[in-house]
Formats: structure tokens, sequence, C-alpha cells
């Protein structure tokens, strides 16, 4: 066992032991501050509020790379390593995501000196991941892409002197790289908060590039560990499960979520699950900022279908509802919804999708099927924007949407 003290920034949160072999907490000796726990490892309603260690350990092991993760198996067997729960405590459990750590018990380094937004950190971990670190041994593990998150193979890197997460697509069409692009396009239009990404090209491979939005001051906590804060009464359905919460921490997350079911619906977004979303928080003050810039909208655009078959199957929708058409009818309102921010927006995607080496992937009849296919969920969540009437209310104990209202737009949509 390994003693920690699990620290946020400089306030030290709770004192643990960490099971060398398994890379799990093994045991919480003491509670130093209730306020600063990772959220949702305290449940809002318990009486006698203890951490529960099957949360906290569950917390501090999915900070670690998910095993679904592309690229890990090759990594592990280089490392000689079964689990990435073990690389948690080579990089003292540091994220750039947030501001949480372990520190070793009875050492007396400060935040200042270890969190990954200040210091370097090694690409020997990302270099593995991507497979081109030519090391057998000697291995710096020092990195925050220890503790990044999501089955895309991706790594932080240093360009010009920003945290940058540089993200690859899947086979064949690599699109999710693409799709990042023209979906900061969109919301750029529409002017909704968002991570700006860029593509780049490692040995003629494409990769979506964005900055690190967290800054030291300020962190994501994703909608999922927001939704462990309390269980779902029965009179609420998932997505008043997540504005109540949000309503009780202070936030009308309701204008956000606006925005971002209408991107999803014209994107035909697949994959917004709840940890690919969330809030912000002042990680000094602990004071409740709102919604987080919209990330990872790769997973859209029928990304993975054949050309003839968009969008012939219709696609996927997370998180409230199983289709885009139904979740479509949870937004409030559409009076910040101006089409004609979206004019020729076709020839953007047609540009990003267009250029010498992206066309290698992407080929001009795809892009263009794409751009015509976009086009026709902006005209659909247009004609549903003008005959909106608000008549359902929301925040209603009945939560979904009437049958008939159901079976009238379904024609329409997915
Ligand atoms: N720009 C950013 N700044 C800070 N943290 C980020 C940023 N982009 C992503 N993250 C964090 O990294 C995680 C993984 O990134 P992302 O969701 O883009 O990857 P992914 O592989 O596409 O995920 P998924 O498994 O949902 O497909 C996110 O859930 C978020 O916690
Ligand atoms: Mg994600």
């Amino acid at each position: 066992m390994l003693r920690y003290i699990l620290m946020h920034k400089n306030i030290a949160v709770a004192d643990i032991d960490i099971d060398e072999t398994l890379g799990g907490i093994s045991r919480i000796r003491s509670i130093i501050s209730k306020e600063h726990l990772p959220v949702g490892v305290v449940r809002m309603q318990c009486q006698n509020e203890t951490a529960d260690r099957y949360a906290f350990n569950q917390w501090w092991t999915g900070r670690s790379i998910p095993a679904s993760r592309m690229g890990l198996s090759d990594m592990l067997d280089t490392l000689g390593i079964e689990s990435t729960n073990l690389l948690l405590t080579k990089c003292l459990g540091l994220s750039l995501s947030d501001h949480y750590w372990g520190k070793p018990y009875e050492s007396n380094m400060s935040w200042e000196d270890v969190n990954f937004f200040d210091n370097d950190f090694s690409d020997d971990i990302g270099d593995l991941l991507f497979g081109t670190n030519g090391k057998i041994s000697g291995f710096d593990l020092s990195s925050p892409d220890n503790t990044s998150d999501g089955n895309l193979k991706k790594r932080w890197k240093v360009i010009d002197g920003k945290r940058c997460l540089l993200k690859s697509g899947s086979n064949p069409y690599s699109q999710q790289t693409f799709n990042e692009v023209i979906a900061s396009k969109i919301m750029d239009r529409l002017g909704i908060a968002h991570v700006p990404y860029s593509v780049t090209w490692i040995n003629d491979e494409p990769y979506s590039v964005c900055e690190d939005f967290v800054t030291k001051d300020t962190e994501l906590i994703s909608a999922w560990r927001i939704l462990q804060l309390r269980t779902k009464a029965n009179h609420e359905n998932e997505y008043l499960h997540y504005v109540d919460i949000c309503k009780e921490l202070g936030i009308d997350i309701v204008p956000a979520l606006d925005k971002m079911i209408v991107l999803d619906y014209i994107i035909a977004n697949e994959d917004r699950h709840f940890n690919n979303f969330g809030l912000l928080r002042d990680a000094n003050t602990l004071e409740w900022l709102g919604a987080a810039p919209i990330f990872d909208s790769g997973t859209s655009l029928w990304y993975d279908r054949l050309t003839s078959r968009i969008p012939i199957n219709g696609v996927n929708c997370k998180p409230f509802k199983k289709m885009h058409g139904e979740q479509l009818k949870l937004v409030s309102s559409f009076d910040w919804f101006d089409i004609s921010k979206l004019n020729d927006i076709e020839d953007e995607i047609l540009e990003v999708f267009g250029g010498d080496k992206a066309a290698l992937y992407i080929d001009a009849e795809r892009a263009k099927v794409i751009a015509a296919e976009v086009r026709n969920r902006i005209d659909t969540v247009e004609s549903i924007a003008m005959s909106h009437t608000n008549n359902y209310d929301i925040t209603s104990t009945e939560g979904d949407v009437e049958e008939d209202l159901a079976e009238s737009y379904e024609i329409k949509m997915d």
C-alpha cells in the first residue's frame, strides 16, 4: 500500500491508501476537506455524508486511460503492465482537465511544483500511444496522457507554449477530425460557446487539435459526475435530472442545453454522452460557473457510414433521447437560432473536406452528400423553430413528449 493525500490544488482533501498492484484506492483513512471532494463521491442528500469507497475508487480509476482506447494494447505490452490504473500514480493523478492530484504522504510538494498547466511533461506516453516512440526502456511516465479519457487515440502536446489535445479519427474516413472543424464553424456562426478545433497532419494522418479550455483556476466537471450528486427522482427523466441538479447548484443550464441539442441535431451527433459535456467550476472558490464550452462533436456527420447509406439509416442520439427528432423537442427556445447565420455553410463544409490531403479521406461525392444533408437538417430546425409554441412544459412531471407530436415529427426527422 502507498499512502497519499488526495489534493485539490493546494487543499488537502483526503488521506488515502492506493494499492500499487491494482492501482485502486484500498482505504480512505480520513476525509480532510468535504467541500473539495470530487463531485459525486458523496451524494447531496446523504444524511450521514461519508465518502463511499466504491464511488471514490470509481472516480480515481475512472481517471485512467479507458481500456477501449485505440492503440492501448501495444503501449501496455511495451511498458509490461496490465492496466492503465497503474499509470495514475506515475503522474500523481494530475490531469489537464481538472485540479486533483495525489501527493505522496509526507512529501512537501506543492501544486505549483507539479501541475501540468505550468510544468513540462514527458512525451513518452503520448509517443507510445501514437506508436512513434523508439524507446524500449527508460520511459518517463509523467504525463497528462495517463489521465485522458475517451476512446480515440489522443495525446497532450505543448504547441507554441499552449497545452493542446491532439486526437485521431477512426478508419476508414478519419472523419471525426474534419467534423470537429465543421462543428466549430457551425458554432462560430450560431454564437455557441465552443472549443475551436483545427486539423493537423502527422505522418500524413489527420488529427484534430484543440487548446486546453481548462485553466489553472477553472475545471471541467462532466455531466456524468454532476448526475452522481443525487439519484433521479421519480418524476424526472434524464433531461430533468440534469436540469434540476444544475438548478440546485445555482445554474440555469437550459439555454446551453438548447444550443447543444440544436447543434447535435444539425450535425447528427451520435455520441453526446454524459462525459462529452459538463459544467465549469472555479477550482479555488468552488463556485459553479456555467456550461463548459462544447467539445468532442466529431462522432457525427455519418462519420462511419458508406456514402450511399447517408442518411438512410437513422443515427443514434444521446444523451436524453434515443432519436434526434425527439431530443429536439426538449429545446425551450429557438429565439437565438438565426438561420441566416448559416447561409452557405455548405461551402465551408466542402472547403474543410476538400483540402488536398483531406480529399484523400473524404471524396467529393461524400462531401457533397454530407453538406446537402446538413442543409436539410438546418431547414428542419428552422421549420420547427418557426412553429415552436413551447406547448409542453419541460419542467413538468410528464417530461416526455405526447404521442401525437412524436408521430408527426418522426417522418421529418430520423
Ligand atoms: N480542450 C480540452 N480541454 C480540456 N479537457 C478536454 C479538452 N478536450 C477534451 N477534454 C477532456 O478529455 C476527454 C476526452 O476528450 P474527447 O471527448 O475529445 O475524446 P474522445 O476520444 O472523442 O471521447 P469519446 O470516447 O467520447 O469519443 C473529454 O471527455 C474531456 O474530459
Ligand atoms: Mg469524448
